[in-house]
């Protein structure tokens, strides 16, 4: 149901639609001139405007420009009589629906209206996806540890210093390393990110200097590496600790020399970057264990920069807790949710293992799932216990190569639908969709102890 603002100063006109509209399920607020409008825009949550072009007072284009300037996702549908469709023409280029004729022709009244909520509401979806998925985030936060943050980003950002950023996950190290980027005169430049973590070893070399046709097997045509790619940029190495050692050895004279070759060429390439490399990882613990090259770390760490854990500025949770609330305002509320303050002291205990993307992945679900306006200590509460048991999930998961997860998940999924089916094998195996001298096959494998 929806709910929709006619504006119009005939009494007549305004009962014909009000009565049309109630038809078709929707609500109605009336207003008798545009001022009276304007305010009950201010007050309610309206989805569409009808207005008409002639009123007292302030006319019907100057109310339009003023709902498209502050609600630009209103649609408005225009009201003309015979003698001002002129005018009506020109509001449609200011940005109205469409315009009614007077007199009003029932059918076309309901197909208007159908078809303007249609289009907002494709369009508040549209603004929902692009909030939740593509927009990166401000950085947010005015806790003392921020304000430090701040100084060292604007006092390094002018250099071309190396900068080396050090945080548990989720602390922001990449929103960081983007604002140094911004702030620096390379910000026309590229940014390139590698994600040391996620290259497997036979490949870094390839992915961080490119290769020439022909190089090895799988290369069938010429590619440039992240370092060629962020030639008058800024090259962002994330999870540099999760390097090899041969690769810190390449990754080392590359910096060293700012000069490399592609994989199965003689030529040097030079490269005018600047370098940021983050962790999570104590990395001098690593220097002194021996995974990780003492010269590289020196080399890199010339700027050190460490992005505190939440739980160390719980200060600005409530800023941050505002400002995603803001950003993942569920469609259709135009005003964001509160949390109530009892359920912002939970907030505030939480020890965020996951620090900010804990906290951000929290807000868009709650504002997700609950339609509470001001979110309840319970609500909190719930969705608080949820994240535990997913995040103790992931803990679990987090320290294990692929096959041991693999092989981890299915011995206790295994159980589980033992149980469910009260360890009758056949059972069981239908259930899983496996034959039965397989699911005999897993449990001696997984040493399951089948119960009776
Ligand atoms: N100060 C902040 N204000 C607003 N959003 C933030 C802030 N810090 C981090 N975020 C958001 O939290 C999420 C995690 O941040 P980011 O990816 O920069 O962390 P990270 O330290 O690089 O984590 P990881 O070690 O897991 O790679 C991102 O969505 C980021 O936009
Ligand atoms: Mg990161």
């Amino acid at each position: 149901m929806s709910k929709i603002l006619i504006i119009d100063d005939e009494p007549g006109i305004r009962t014909v639609l009000s009565d049309i509209i109630k038809d078709e399920n929707h609500k109605v607020v009336t207003a008798g001139d545009g001022f009276e409008g304007l305010t009950i825009l201010k007050e309610e949550v309206i989805d569409l405007v009808i207005l008409d072009v002639w009123l007292p007072n302030m006319g019907g284009i100057d109310v339009l420009k003023e709902i498209k300037k502050e609600y630009p996702d209103i649609e408005v549908i225009m009201i003309s009589g015979h003698a001002n469709i002129d005018i009506a023409v020109k509001a449609v280029k200011l940005g109205a629906y469409d315009f009614l004729e007077k007199p009003l022709s029932l059918d076309k009244i309901v197909n208007l209206i159908k078809n303007a909520l249609k289009l907002e509401e494709l369009k508040k979806e549209n603004n929902h996806l692009k909030n939740s998925i593509f927009m990166k985030d401000r950085m947010i936060g005015s806790s003392e540890q921020m304000q430090k943050i701040w100084t060292r980003i604007k006092q390094s950002a002018e250099s071309d210093a190396k900068i080396l950023i050090t945080g548990e996950n989720g602390t922001g190290k990449e929103l960081i390393a983007r604002e140094i980027h911004s702030q620096s005169n390379r910000s026309e430049g590229p940014f390139v990110e590698v994600n040391c973590a996620a290259i497997p070893d036979t490949l870094i070399e390839s992915e961080l200097f490119g290769h020439e046709k022909g190089a090895f097997t799988s290369a069938v045509a010429r590619r440039k590496g992240k370092f060629e790619l962020a030639h008058r940029g800024t090259l962002f190495l994330d999870e540099i600790a999760d390097m090899s050692l041969s690769a810190q050895a390449k990754v080392l004279r590359a910096i060293q020399e700012l000069k490399f070759e592609r994989i199965g060429s003689e030529k040097s390439i030079t490269v005018d970057i600047r370098l940021i490399a983050a962790t999570n990882k104590n990395i001098s613990s690593e220097v002194e264990s021996g995974r990780f090259r003492e010269d590289l770390f020196y080399r890199l760490n010339v700027v050190p920069i460490h992005s505190p854990s939440l739980r160390e500025r719980i200060s600005d949770i409530e800023e941050l807790i505002e400002y995603f609330m803001t950003r993942f305002q569920t469609q259709g509320n135009r005003v964001s949710k509160t949390i109530s303050e009892k359920g912002m002291k939970l907030l505030r205990a939480h020890s965020w293992p996951g620090n900010i993307r804990e906290l951000k992945n929290f807000i868009e679900r709650i504002n997700i799932m609950t339609d509470e306006e001001d979110i309840s200590e319970e609500t909190v509460k719930y969705y608080l216990e949820e994240t535990r048991e997913t995040s103790n999930q992931s803990d679990e998961y987090s320290e294990l190569k692929l096959n041991d997860a693999k092989d981890k998940f299915e011995r206790q999924f295994l159980i589980r639908k033992l149980e469910e089916n009260s360890y009758n094998i056949s059972k069981t195996a239908v259930n899983l969709g496996i034959y039965p001298s397989n699911l005999h096959g897993k449990i001696k494998k997984f040493g399951i102890e089948i119960r009776k």
